[in-house]
């Protein structure tokens, strides 16, 4: 089974989802193009939203996670932290995060320019995650009431408390739209959460119409619900393009932005090669070590050698003339790894029997 095969069957085991799930949702890269992607997603290019701050939160929590778990080694723990590094570098020189507009406040704004008078309105917010915060942070800097809901009623309480908004019961919430006036949802919900059905149903008892916001993705209002006579719906794909727009302003800032990361990529490449070979550098010094330990040994034995001085010096003796035969070929492994001189490191790898003796 190839290395990809076992990423996805465990993925799918520990998230209890079909491996057909996948076939639509995963995108695959290989070799340096993962480093590529990893700077781009760090640096916010790769969002819907360009520069937003969320991503490069969401990627330091995954690597955080990944350590509590033992489930990240060197090679992942020097690509993430380089990549951190590299998207933190892009935001402060290039400012791509400064005045970008999140989704979350993209969705209020488009809300306030659709509907006359939003702070008069009632309001219900569906999801209590990240997305759902972006909303009603933005409600919240504007004074706006709202209410919020979750399926536990306990993360809703504790949102309100964090974030703001009234919680309230996601049954009671779910049949009763008919006294919404606008609707912000952001789940993962893996189903249309808001049907055609309950939306029309309570349609047939309003008289004004209602602001419908899906900011998930996949969606989780049905699209149909668009038809429905006075309901106005936006999808993320429309937000996002509005954000889109407020970001085409500062043109320049994402070739910036670009710029920083083709400088930084081979930087990171060669990083990646010492990671690489650092195993094999240090499997060499501890056999060299181990050899030198055992004659020092042997010598001082025969030389029946008492003197914690004298011992002292012949053991640093032995110490410097390994690391002076070692340093320089070991400086140049280092050096050949790093651009690609895979023959080399074939090589030394066969000399010193690194793999057969791991
Ligand atoms: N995070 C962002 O910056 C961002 C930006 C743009 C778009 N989005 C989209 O927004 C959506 C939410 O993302 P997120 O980052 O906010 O996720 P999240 O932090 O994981 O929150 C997920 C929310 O969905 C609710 N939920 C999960 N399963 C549900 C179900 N079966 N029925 C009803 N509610 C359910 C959860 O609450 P309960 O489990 O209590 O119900 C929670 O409130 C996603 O579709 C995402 O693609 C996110």
């Amino acid at each position: 089974m190839s290395d990809l095969e076992r990423i996805k069957k465990t993925w799918a085991s520990v998230a209890g989802l079909e491996q057909n799930a996948f076939k639509e949702n995963l995108e695959v890269s290989q070799g340096t193009e993962v480093y590529h992607h990893l700077l781009k997603l760090t640096s916010g290019l790769d969002s819907l939203v360009v520069g937003e701050e969320q991503i490069l939160g969401q990627v330091k929590e995954s690597i955080n996670a990944a350590r509590q778990l033992q489930a990240a080694g060197n090679r992942l723990n020097t690509l993430f932290e380089k990549a951190i590094r590299v998207g933190t570098r892009v935001r402060h020189s290039t400012g791509i995060s400064r005045g970008s507009i999140s989704i979350g406040s993209m969705a209020v704004k488009l809300a306030e320019e659709n509907i006359d008078d939003l702070k008069s309105k009632y309001i219900l917010l569906i999801g209590t995650g990240e997305a759902a915060s972006l909303v009603a942070k933005s409600l919240k800097r504007r004074g706006t009431n709202f209410f919020v809901t979750s399926r536990t009623f306990e993360r809703s309480q504790a949102f309100a408390q964090t974030v703001g908004g009234k919680p309230i019961k996601f049954e009671e919430a779910m049949s009763n739209f008919k006294s919404i006036d606008v609707l912000f949802v952001a789940t993962i919900a893996p189903y249309f959460l808001v049907t055609y059905e309950r939306v029309q149903g309570a349609m047939e008892s309003r008289k004004n119409g209602m602001l419908i916001m899906d900011l998930s993705n996949p969606r989780t209002v049905d699209e149909r619900v668009a038809t429905i006579k006075k309901i106005k719906m936006m999808n993320l794909d429309q937000i996002a393009e509005m954000v889109d727009k407020n970001m085409r302003t500062r043109i320049g800032v994402v070739s910036s932005a670009e710029k920083i990361i083709n400088e930084e990529l081979p930087v990171v490449e060669a990083a990646m090669k010492r990671v690489e070979i650092e195993p094999i550098v240090n499997n060499v010094f501890k056999e060299i070590d181990q050899a030198r330990i055992k004659e020092l040994k042997k010598a001082l034995q025969m030389l029946g050698e008492t003197d914690e001085e004298k011992i002292r010096i012949i053991d640093q003796l032995t110490q410097a003339i390994v690391e002076d035969i070692m340093s320089i070929p070991m400086n140049n492994l280092r050096k050949a790894s790093e651009q690609g001189d895979s023959e080399i490191v074939r090589t030394v790898t066969k000399l010193f029997d690194y793999k057969t003796r791991e």
